[in-house]
């Protein structure tokens, strides 16, 4: 399939509209990563987007919409605490998780009885769906199992070939996926962690809220191997399905050195001096410390960037931070890393 590759000119926005109305694949530019969208009311087309990422189909898409008033379209009850929250941070990084309504297709939401729904912040973003005139599916536009695309290029690397268009917008601000929120019950239940954290939702709402037991570090791994460090997912089934898979894998081999920032800077040299003499290329990602909107900001960027480098091995330093935005990058960092975590 030749891909077409738009820019966010008006002109190109509704191009990318009719595709998406005539049952087409887009790839857009949101805040948080690139979405590769589809008709979510279209069952096919919903069909096409597992097809051309390689996804799981029991894990269901993210439901984009340009106007809060689209919530009726797709659930049959609010709830004051539902209302808070869109008032509060749509447009923005946080994806509620609602009861949908019957035409939601089983395709969207895996079969589920919910269905997650968020309004992105990005003018591309609002535009498209405004003209397509239709809620937008959209999981983010990368190979399954490869680390979200925060730039163009990135979306171009991994979807040139498989989909109608690409809309090549700005590099997304946040860099990490929205927040996910379970709102089906009455205590929400953070099912991914993202910029916008419990606290923050905490303070909307006036209540306490709590995360699925599957983000507590502790339980997605056991047997750490005291030589490596290296641990195994140990089956655990998580609320959101998507937390179950392998994700957000470099090519290289990738371990994430945790402890005291001075030994974790020092053993990351040592590794890579080790490594080096072996003939290893090693790349590091190491942030600067508490910077965790900058980290959000470059992760996923720079896993892409050292596999395009051709590195062996990457070694990155753990942030810490037990549940701000630095536990949401945490999340993404030992998943790309495959739990393979070396303490010091
Ligand atoms: O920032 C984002 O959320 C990006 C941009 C494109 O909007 N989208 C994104 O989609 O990250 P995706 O498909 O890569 O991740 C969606 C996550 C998965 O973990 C999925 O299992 C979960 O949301 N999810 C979707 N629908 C759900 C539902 N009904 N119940 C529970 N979890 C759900
Ligand atoms: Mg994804």
């Amino acid at each position: 399939m030749k891909t077409k590759i738009l820019s966010t000119t008006k002109q190109d926005i509704s191009e990318a509209a009719s595709i998406i109305r005539r049952g087409g694949l887009v790839a857009l530019p949101t805040e948080t990563v690139y979405g590769l969208g589809a008709d979510a009311f279209n069952s096919k087309a919903v069909a096409d987007i597992y097809k051309a990422k390689g996804r799981p189909s029991d894990n269901p898409i993210i439901v984009h919409i340009a106007r809060a008033s689209d919530m009726g379209r797709l659930t049959p009850m609010l709830s004051a605490d539902i209302v808070a929250l869109v008032e509060n941070f749509w447009p923005g990084p946080l994806t509620l998780v609602v009861k949908k309504k019957a035409d939601v297709p089983d395709r969207t939401t895996g079969g589920l009885d919910t269905v997650a729904v968020r309004m992105p912040d990005s003018k591309a973003a609002l535009d498209l769906i405004t003209m397509a005139d239709t809620p937008i599916a959209a999981p983010s536009a990368n190979i399954s199992g490869r680390p979200s695309p925060t730039r163009a290029k990135d979306v171009i690397s991994d979807m040139d070939g498989k989909i109608d268009a690409i809309l090549c917008g700005e590099d997304c601000r946040v860099g990490i996926e929205s927040t996910v929120v379970d709102m089906t019950s009455d205590v929400p239940t953070i099912l991914r962690p993202g910029i916008i954290t419990a606290e923050n939702i905490e303070a909307a709402l006036g209540k306490k809220v709590k995360y699925d037991e599957s983000l507590r570090q502790d339980s997605n791994f056991h047997d750490l191997d005291p030589n490596t460090g290296a641990g195994e997912a140990d089956g655990f089934a998580p609320k959101s399905p998507g937390m179950k898979y392998r994700h957000y894998a470099p090519k290289a081999q990738m371990t994430v050195i945790e402890g005291q920032r001075d030994k974790v800077k020092q053993e990351i040299e040592r590794l890579k001096g080790l490594n080096e003499r072996l003939g290893l290329k090693v790349g590091v990602i190491l942030f600067e410390e508490r910077a965790f909107i900058e980290a959000a900001h470059d992760f996923f960027a720079r896993l892409r960037d050292l596999d395009n480098e051709g590195v062996d091995l990457i070694l990155a330093g753990a942030l810490s931070d037990t549940d701000g935005v630095g536990f949401a990058v945490m999340n993404r960092m030992l998943k790309s890393a495959g739990y393979n975590i070396a303490k010091v």
